[in-house]
C-alpha cells in the first residue's frame, strides 16, 4: 500500500499546510484545498500565505516533486482520496462553543463524492464524539443524494444502493505555530483513534517513514488525549505564574524555581515559562471548549477554570505593573517589542499583544509598535495613527524618545539587541520585560531601570 494511497488535506491553514507538505515530504502524494481561492493562488505560485519557518522551502519542493497538488475544487479533491485528512478552522462562538460549520459542511461534501472506500481523518481540534457525528452526518447525506459512481456502491439484502465503505479516524495534531514542521517531521508521538482494522493499517502506513511511537485508541479517546493536552499545558502555564506572582511577594526568583522542579522527569522542564500569560489561536478556545464539554457531561473541573481565571488576570498584572513603573500613562510614549503570540509565527489572533494595545491606548498613551514578522497584520486590528499609533522599521525606532518599553513577545533578535543603543535612544531607559527574556543584572548594569516577571 505505501505511497499509493492519493491523500487530500482539506483546509491550507496553519494547520493544514504543514501537514499536507509533510506528507508530501513522507512521499505520499497529495492534494490540498481550501475554498479561500485568494490563498490557492498564492499557494499554488509557491508563495506562504503565512509565516511558518521552513515552510516556504517545503512548498516548492513540493510544487516541483509534484508530490503537492493545490485546488481550490473540493469535490473533485474530495473524489481523487481514499484519505481525506480535514483540518478546517473550528473557531470559537460567541457563547463559547466551537463553531463546527466547516466540519459539518465537508462531511456533507464527502457525502456526496463516495465514490470509493475512504478514510476521513480528522485533525482539527474537536470536541469529543465529533469523529461520530462526521460518520453519521456523511452516512445520513450519502443515503439521501443521487446514487453513488457506478461500481463504487454496494447493494444490502434488500438489493439497496449502499454507500461505499467508510472510516473516520481521529488523528489530533500536536504541532505547535513556529516550529510546525519539526512538529509533523518529528512528532513524540502520534496518535490514532480508530474504528476498524483497516483504517488502523491505513494510518500506520502513512506514518510508518516518521517511525516514532503511536498510540492507537477508539475515537473518543484520541479526541480526548488532544484536549487534555492542551489543558495540561495551560496548567503548566497557570500555575508557573501563580508561582511567579509569589516569587514578587516573598522575594524569589521564578526563572530558578522553574528549573529547580522542571528538572524533575516528572515534571519536566517545558511550558514552565513565566510571564504575561499563553495567547494564540489554541490554547485559549480549547480550554474553553474542555471546560463547556466537561460541563455538559456533569463534572466538575473547577480546575481548568481556576487556570483560565490566572491566565485572564495576567493582563491586569502587566498593566498594573506598567502603572507602578511609569506612574500616569496618559500622554506617555511607549515603545512595544512583540506582537505575534509568540515567537517564530506572523500570527497575531488571541494575542496578548492585542489586549495591552487596547489598554494602553484606552489609558492614553502613545505607542511604537515593532515586531520581526507580526505589523502588517496587527497594522489591520491597529491602524496606523498619527501620534498615538506607529510601526516602527527597528526595534531602536520603537525605543525612540519612549519613556518606557515593554517586551511582550522573546523573539530571539531581540535578545542580540545592542542594549547601549536601545538606551540612548529612549527617553527614559526603563524595560518592562512581560518574558523575562533579559539578564536583570546585566540589563541593569548597561543603565536600565529593568522590570520583570516573579524575579
Ligand atoms: C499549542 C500547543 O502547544 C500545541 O501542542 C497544539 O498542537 C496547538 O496549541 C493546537 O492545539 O493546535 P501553539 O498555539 O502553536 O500550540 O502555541 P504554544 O507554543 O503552545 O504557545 C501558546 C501560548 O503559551 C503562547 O502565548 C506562549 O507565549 C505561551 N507560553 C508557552 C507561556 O506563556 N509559557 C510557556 O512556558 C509556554
Amino acid at each position: 500500500m505505501e505511497n499509493k494511497i492519493p491523500l487530500s488535506v482539506v483546509g491550507l491553514g496553519h494547520v493544514g499546510l504543514p501537514t499536507a507538505l509533510g506528507l508530501a515530504e513522507l512521499g505520499w502524494q497529495v492534494t490540498g484545498v481550501d475554498s479561500d481561492r485568494d490563498k490557492v493562488t498564492r499557494i499554488s505560485g509557491g508563495q506562504v500565505p503565512f509565516y511558518e519557518p521552513g515552510l516556504q522551502e517545503l512548498l516548492s519542493k513540493h510544487l516541483e516533486s509534484g508530490r503537492f497538488r493545490p485546488t481550490e475544487d473540493i469535490n473533485e479533491a474530495i473524489r481523487s482520496a481514499s484519505v481525506v485528512f480535514l483540518c478546517v478552522g473550528t473557531p470559537q462562538r460567541e457563547d463559547g462553543e466551537p463553531d463546527l460549520t466547516q466540519v459539518e459542511a465537508i462531511a456533507r461534501t464527502i457525502a456526496q463524492h463516495l465514490n470509493g472506500y475512504k478514510l476521513v481523518v480528522e485533525k482539527s481540534t474537536v470536541p469529543i464524539i465529533t469523529a461520530r457525528w462526521i460518520k453519521k452526518t456523511i452516512q445520513r447525506y450519502a443515503r439521501a443524494t443521487a446514487p453513488v459512481a457506478a461500481g463504487a456502491g454496494v447493494s444490502n439484502a434488500n438489493g439497496e444502493a449502499e454507500a461505499p465503505a467508510l472510516d473516520v479516524a481521529s488523528n489530533p495534531e500536536f504541532l505547535q505555530e513556529g516550529k510546525a514542521l519539526k512538529g509533523f517531521l518529528e512528532p513524540d508521538r502520534i496518535i490514532c483513534g480508530v474504528e476498524t482494522e483497516k483504517a488502523r493499517e491505513i494510518l500506520t502506513a502513512i506514518y510508518q517513514p516518521l517511525k516514532r511511537p503511536m498510540v492507537i485508541t477508539d475515537l473518543t479517546t484520541a479526541e480526548l488525549i488532544k484536549h487534555a493536552a492542551n489543558a495540561f499545558l495551560t496548567t503548566k502555564i497557570s500555575f508557573i505564574n501563580t508561582i511567579a506572582d509569589l516569587c514578587e511577594a516573598v522575594g524569589a526568583d521564578v526563572t530558578q524555581v522553574a528549573r529547580g522542579i522542571g528538572l524533575d522527569p516528572r515534571i519536566g522542564p517545558d511550558f514552565l515559562q513565566a510571564g504575561i500569560g499563553y495567547g494564540g489561536y489554541c490554547l485559549p478556545k480549547d480550554l474553553r471548549a474542555f471546560i463547556r464539554l466537561a460541563e455538559e457531561h456533569r463534572v466538575d473541573f473547577d480546575l481548568l477554570k481556576a487556570v483560565e481565571k490566572v491566565n485572564e488576570q495576567r493582563i491586569d498584572y502587566f498593566i498594573k505593573k506598567i502603572r507602578q513603573v511609569v506612574w500616569v500613562l496618559r500622554g506617555k510614549t511607549v515603545g512595544v517589542l512583540g506582537l505575534a503570540f509568540k515567537p517564530g509565527t506572523d500570527d497575531i489572533r488571541e494575542a496578548l499583544s492585542q489586549k495591552i494595545i487596547d489598554r494602553l491606548l484606552k489609558e492614553g498613551a502613545s505607542l511604537q509598535l515593532h515586531d520581526p514578522r507580526a505589523m502588517a497584520n496587527m497594522q489591520r486590528v491597529f491602524p496606523r495613527e498619527a501620534g498615538r499609533v506607529s510601526y516602527c522599521a527597528s526595534p531602536y525606532e520603537a525605543a525612540r524618545k519612549a519613556d518606557v518599553l515593554l517586551l511582550v513577545t522573546e523573539w530571539p533578535e531581540y535578545r542580540e539587541l545592542d542594549l547601549a543603543r536601545l538606551r540612548d535612544a529612549m527617553e527614559v531607559p526603563v524595560l518592562v520585560d512581560g518574558r523575562n527574556l533579559f539578564d536583570p543584572h546585566e540589563l541593569r548594569a548597561i543603565g536600565f531601570e529593568y522590570h520583570s516577571v516573579g524575579r
